[in-house]
């Protein structure tokens, strides 16, 4: 039987319970990958017939995650940002992702110094992780969707965005989504 939202569920919660840190979230990211790889789960909720915008597919409300669909329609490029004092694993369910990952090498509260460690794309059935307190941006074309596993909602977290021109750190608010 293909590997199905409810057994990423199932394994989700016993991964991150033996090992909330690093190690088990490497173990969801790996068990996100076989999920995309399940044609059928992508066509239902990334397919062309999903309705556009950001669904949840699942909170936890023991353990505090979210499985997250971003039905995209438009391309957009995001700036550098963390996710707070949560992570994030981003898979690709269709078209491709171009991921920079960014370190802080300076600054302050207000202003930062960030320079790119790392660039690749993420295509279809691939996911990458970004743990505590990582930065990236990322960068996709129309109709690029990807399922999203952040450790909690990240709507109710401080969260920072930099602005790449002017080096200013901004507080991200609410639904900006990614
Ligand atoms: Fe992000």
């Amino acid at each position: 039987m293909a590997y199905d939202l409810d057994q990423f569920i199932a394994d989700t919660r016993a991964s991150l319970k033996r090992d909330p840190g690093p190690a088990g979230r490497e173990t969801v990211r790996a068990n996100l990958e076989r999920l995309l790889a399940n044609k059928d789960f992508v066509a239902r909720t990334c397919g062309d017939d999903a309705p556009a915008g950001l669904k949840v597919l699942y909170e936890d409300k023991d353990l505090g995650f979210q499985v997250l669909a971003h039905i995209n329609d438009k391309a957009r490029k995001s700036p550098p940002h963390d996710h707070g004092d949560s992570w994030a694993i981003y898979g690709q369910a269709t078209k491709y992702t171009d991921m920079i990952e960014w370190e802080r090498t300076g600054g302050d509260n207000k202003h930062a110094q960030l320079k790119e460690a790392k660039r690749y794309r993420l295509d279809p059935g691939h996911a990458g992780i970004y743990q505590d307190g990582k930065i990236h941006s990322i960068d996709y074309p129309d109709r690029a969707r990807f399922i999203r596993v952040t450790g909690t909602n990240l709507d109710k977290i401080q969260r920072v965005r930099f602005d790449l021109a002017t080096g200013e750190v901004h507080q991200m608010t609410p639904q900006q989504a990614t």
